[in-house]
């Protein structure tokens, strides 16, 4: 590419992500949907774990009354459970090596209805469901068999497979307040444009050195 050429339009953050995703999705060996997810301590101190993402965009559908956002499932006694519930701060991070390109989300988060979250946890393999509703999250676990005696102990329950969403397993919605691509470019001159928020809808964007 050109080094006079932008690589990263203005245009609308959500767009933008779209398009990315879609190159993600056909060029990432696996998980193109995995996001590091910062949360903090109450001491203010860093916390780092990888999530899945399963929903974006500005307009998530009726389960998301139509708003905005970036949607991930977990545990809500887990650690970052409790950490999101004292600071819904976080930060998300996508690394894309197969296009060597960068996003940086930032924002709060706000509790999934429990609609989206029956209709994600629904739509889980039922084996995944067993798997959540037998794990007690970030808790110590005596052994390994623990947990498959539990896991096999809900499946003996359900035997159709039909395992209820537990009520502390739902989702989070991140409702980005700036949003940053980088992208890789010739001799490390590379390109950053960060989407801050307006608070009106729409968003100010500025190119950064890199
Ligand atoms: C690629 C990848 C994807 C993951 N996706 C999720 C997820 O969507 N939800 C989740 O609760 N944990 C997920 N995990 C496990 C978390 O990284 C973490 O171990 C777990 O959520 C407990 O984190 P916590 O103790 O900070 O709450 C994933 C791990 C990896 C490596």
């Amino acid at each position: 590419m050109n080094q006079n050429q932008d690589a990263i339009p203005h245009g609308d953050p959500y767009a933008i992500f779209e398009d990315w995703f879609a190159q993600a999705r056909l060029s990432e060996p696996n998980d193109p949907n995995a996001i590091a997810l910062a949360t903090a301590t109450p001491d203010g101190l860093p916390s780092l774990r990888m999530v899945l993402l399963k929903g974006h965009g500005a307009d998530l559908g009726p389960d998301f009354d139509h708003q905005a956002g970036f949607v991930f499932y977990t545990n809500f006694h887990s650690r970052k459970g409790g950490e999101l519930a004292a600071n819904p701060h976080v930060a998300l991070l996508f690394h894309w090596k197969s296009l060597r390109r960068q996003i940086r989300i930032e924002g709060p988060v706000v509790e999934v209805s429990p609609q989206a979250a029956d209709a994600y946890f629904a739509s889980r393999h039922p084996e995944s469901r067993l798997g959540s509703a037998a794990s007690d999250q970030s808790r110590p676990l005596p052994s390994r068999q623990t947990y498959l005696d539990r896991v096999a102990a809900i499946r003996a329950q359900y035997p159709q497979g039909d395992v209820p969403r537990p009520a502390h397993w739902s989702g989070y919605r991140v409702i980005p307040s700036a949003i940053e691509f980088w992208q890789d470019r010739d001799y490390r001159l590379h390109e950053r444009r960060r989407f801050v928020a307006d608070g009106a809808g729409g968003w100010t964007s500025t190119l950064l050195y890199p």
